[in-house]
């Protein structure tokens, strides 16, 4: 059975081919981070219009290294939300016209959910029930999954996510779009001992988190302390330390909480080094199984939406009936 995932939520056109039997056949992403860098930020418009000039392509590129035909599809899956709505539209409207006329199912993935069950497509995966701490560039979520398809959110940022606390961030530190890996690589270079930023919510009772105030801290530093690179960097350390800690203090509380013994980390920020290694650190204290996709796979990508779809197909879902409707914001 072999399924072909369609990723275009917002910045990234990801394809992929999966396979029930043999796994993960090929897989491609195009990045648009060069179109979008001299903004500073993703353009929805511009985003739209360079998902419908590389989709088609990078379909035939993946198909081709797949050595899979058009008619060897069991289905098309696509990611109908959360995310920016033209960019989705491509997406889903590619994957209806496909599965209109090659007449098998084109089925809709929430994008989060897809974030969750990244870490499945390695050798080594997690197994139902566990912990989810989704980071990615628009939610931070603590997430108690019991079984496949069911989902408790335990605890959500109330103001940014911790990808977009990140970009702000780097923003304000005079880094290139996009912000997050940048300010993870400039942090490298900070002294541990020049600033302290506090540490969000974590004498709130609960798992909610907020990372505006970090923001607002990097930024006074920043005009009092001044711009040179010693202190950009020194900046980028304290708010990388203190916004990764509030992530682990809080899974830390959510454990004590479920008892579960699994923690999945998944979304954009999963890629981020210092937090794996203070998950990591948890987990051995705690003795917890920490798992994560690899690196390419924690940010977008088109095989978390293939996986997540082929789930989806095996478990009877239904195709969309050539209903092109997407869901910008949408809980999973
Ligand atoms: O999951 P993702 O690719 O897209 C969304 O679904 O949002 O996540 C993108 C977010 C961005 O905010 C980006 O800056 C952040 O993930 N990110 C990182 C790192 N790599 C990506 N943040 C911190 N450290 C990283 N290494
Ligand atoms: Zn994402």
């Amino acid at each position: 059975m072999i399924i072909l995932g369609i990723e275009t939520s917002c910045d990234e056109t990801g394809v992929a081919v999966y396979d029930a039997k043999r796994g993960l056949l090929a897989h491609k992403l195009y990045s648009q981070v060069t179109l979008h860098a001299e903004f500073g930020g993703v353009v929805p418009e511009l985003a739209s219009r360079d998902h419908v000039r590389k989709l088609l392509p990078l379909v035939k590129e993946v198909m081709g290294e797949a050595r899979v035909e058009l008619q060897d599809l069991a289905a098309i899956v696509y990611t109908a939300g959360p995310g920016l709505v033209g960019a989705l539209l491509v997406g889903a409207a590619f994957a209806n016209a496909l599965s209109f006329v090659l007449k098998i199912p084109a089925i809709a993935v929430n994008h989060m959910e897809a974030h969750l069950l990244a870490p499945f497509l390695e050798p080594d995966p997690p197994d139902f029930p566990f912990l989810a701490l989704l980071v990615s560039g628009g939610h931070t979520q603590l997430i108690e999954a019991t079984a496949f398809g069911k989902y408790q959110i335990l605890g959500e940022t109330l103001d940014d996510a911790v990808g977009e606390a990140f970009d702000k961030v780097a923003k304000i530190l005079k880094l290139p779009y996009p912000g997050g890996p940048e300010l993870a690589k400039l942090a490298k270079k900070g002294n541990p001992k020049r600033f302290c930023f506090p540490r969000p919510m974590v004498n709130r009772k609960g798992l909610n988190f907020s990372f505006s105030g970090l923001k607002t801290f990097a930024l006074n530093c920043f005009r009092e302390f001044g711009d040179d690179d010693q202190t950009r960097a020194d900046i980028a350390y304290a708010f990388q330390d203190a916004a990764t800690d509030s992530l682990v203090i809080k899974c830390r509380r959510a454990i004590e909480q479920t008892n579960l013994t699994q923690i999945v980390v998944a979304g954009g920020v999963s890629a981020n080094e210092t937090l794996r290694q203070k998950l990591d650190h948890m987990g051995k204290e705690e003795s917890l199984k920490v798992y994560y996709p690899r690196l390419e796979f924690c940010t977008d990508n088109g095989a978390m939406i293939a996986y997540a779809g082929w789930r989806y197909f095996v478990a009877g879902k239904k195709g969309s009936d050539m209903e092109i409707k997407v869901y910008p914001r949408w809980e999973m």
